[in-house]
């Protein structure tokens, strides 16, 4: 009798979030479960099942029980606005590390996140010490190809792409905010076991990230064993165990000339717990889109051999007329008119952050394209249906093709360059690492290209990627050698 009650419950709470969301646009079978979405994030191909879905049923479809795609970026920016009502879904509590403890990314309370924001900002947002730490990971970069990557007639030796550039946008981070890097560029290694942390925890991740109430049951003092301890001498736990040093050694210091970001978030107020959470943060969503930015753009160069050329063309005179110093400056860098096209058109024609993001519709609802989302929605936003859209791109959208932002007149080069910027969130949500990125863009590839000529390994053997919302990469080798009549 009882078990009879409580499947007629069930039948009838699927029938009513079937009800709710029955005029948006969608697959028939994703509105009664979460089974799609699971299934398709196990499978890897989220980001290409979303846009082909999206291509399907229009600029707002319903893929959960109770979640919606957007792909009209003027919806991201109402929802992000600094008066916006609609609040964060709890997607983003998955990212704690500590229980019961946030940082930027994963705080729902948006009074203490506008807070958080405001002291973290000046961290953040660059400056010479941003510059310099940036540059000094770019030369260990370098010394490490010279040592064990350059390739000679006589010997092949692989340059893995996928790895190496995780290696040095997680040394990066290290040097940026933790008082020192890693050692990951020391050997070319992932020394603490952080990438495959990632890995064997990207499919546990998925689960989680769709039953978010594993998330609260997990915090109860009883369970939190199966969070990660700084006990442990790899992984996330590793990491937690190196940011809590390296707040305590920071605030403990008395030689205070040391600006990086840590200090600038202590010189703010940042408490300690915040500082370390904050620490991690970076890590996990700021070490892995850089590096996907920064192989896809080779891979597609490589691919390109006309935009190589002219890229490499671009350089090479700069250098020549010293419009360009040893390391780049950012300031140089942006005055490279085909290099900011190649960097903006990677991004575009890969967008490397793929995870929903999901927004809560706030009281009362809301309308969207025409339909009405009620209260308690979550809606999503589908970037790869943003960045391949003919409406903003253009017929040729699947191509990667620097010439777009050249040929483009200033009312469609600002049309697309805003649009584009959706990829780093809007308004009170907007990625705090922005400016970081943007500095690891400028430089890379002009100190890549100006010493060495890269070529992919074997093309026939195609880099395997796997998506959930973020990217697992692999297999993805160069053959590097050294540019010849180099005087740079
Ligand atoms: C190509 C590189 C990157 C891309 C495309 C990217 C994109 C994003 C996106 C889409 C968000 C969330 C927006 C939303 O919730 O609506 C975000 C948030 C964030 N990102 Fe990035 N990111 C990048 C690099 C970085 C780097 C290098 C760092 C750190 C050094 C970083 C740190 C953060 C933080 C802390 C947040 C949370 C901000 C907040 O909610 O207040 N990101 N990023």
């Amino acid at each position: 009798m009882l078990f009879g009650i409580l499947l007629l419950a069930l039948a009838c709470n699927r029938v009513w979030t079937w009800y709710r969301l029955r005029h948006i646009p969608g697959p028939f079978w994703v509105s009664f479960s979460k089974y799609w979405q699971i299934k398709t994030q196990m499978k890897g191909d989220w980001y290409l099942d979303l846009k082909e879905v999206g291509d399907q049923y229009g600029k707002l479809f319903r893929i959960g029980p109770n979640q919606v795609m957007t792909t009209d970026v003027e919806v991201i920016r109402r929802m992000s606005h600094f008066k916006s009502p609609y609040t964060r879904g709890p997607f983003y509590q998955v990212f704690r590390y500590l229980p019961n403890q946030d940082h930027s990314f994963s705080l729902l309370d948006d009074a203490e996140h506008t807070r958080r924001r405001t002291i973290l900002g000046p961290g953040y947002a660059g400056g010479p010490h941003l510059e310099n730490c940036i540059d000094r990971q770019c030369s260990r970069l370098i010394d490490l190809i010279e040592r064990k990557f350059v390739s000679t007639p006589t010997e092949y030796r692989p340059f893995d792409m996928t790895l190496n550039m995780i290696l040095f946008t997680i040394d990066c981070i290290g040097d940026m905010s933790f008082g020192g890097d890693f050692g990951y560029l020391d050997e070319g290694e992932d020394t603490y076991r952080f990438i495959k942390w990632n890995e064997d925890f990207f499919y546990a991740a998925i689960v989680i990230s769709n039953y978010h109430w594993l998330i609260k049951i997990a915090s109860k003092p009883i369970l939190n064993w199966v969070y990660p301890t700084v006990q442990s001498k790899h992984g996330i736990g590793k990491f937690i165990g190196l940011a809590i040093r390296a707040v305590e050694t920071r605030l403990a210091a008395t030689d205070k000339t040391r600006k990086d970001a840590l200090s600038l978030f202590i010189d703010h107020g940042v408490s300690k717990q915040d500082a370390i959470n904050e620490l991690l943060v970076q890590l996990v969503a700021g070490a892995d889109p850089v590096a996907t930015a920064i192989r896809m753009t080779m891979l597609f160069l490589t691919s390109n051999p006309k935009s190589y050329d002219k890229l490499v063309a671009e350089i090479d005179d700069a250098i020549a007329h010293g419009k360009v110093s040893s390391p780049i400056k950012d300031s140089e860098a942006r005055q490279l008119p085909y290099l900011q096209a190649v960097i903006k058109e990677g991004i575009r024609t890969f967008p490397v952050v793929t995870a929903p993001l999901f927004k809560k519709v706030p009281k009362g609802g809301d309308v969207i394209d025409g339909h009405f989302v009620p209260e308690g929605t979550e809606v999503g936003h589908n970037v790869l249906g943003i960045m391949r859209s003919t409406e903003h791109w253009g017929d040729d959208v699947e191509i990667f093709r620097p010439e777009r932002w050249i040929e483009a007149d200033e009312k469609t080069y600002d049309m697309m360059s805003s649009v584009l910027e959706i990829h780093w969130g809007s308004g009170r949500f907007r990625c705090l690492g922005r400016n970081v990125a943007g500095i690891q863009l400028n430089k890379m590839f002009v100190e890549l290209l100006r010493r060495y000529d890269f070529s992919v390994a074997k093309p026939q053997a195609s880099l395997k990627i796997v998506n959930s919302g973020f990217f697992l990469m692999s297999e993805l080798d160069f053959r590097v050698t050294k540019r010849e009549n180099l005087e740079n």
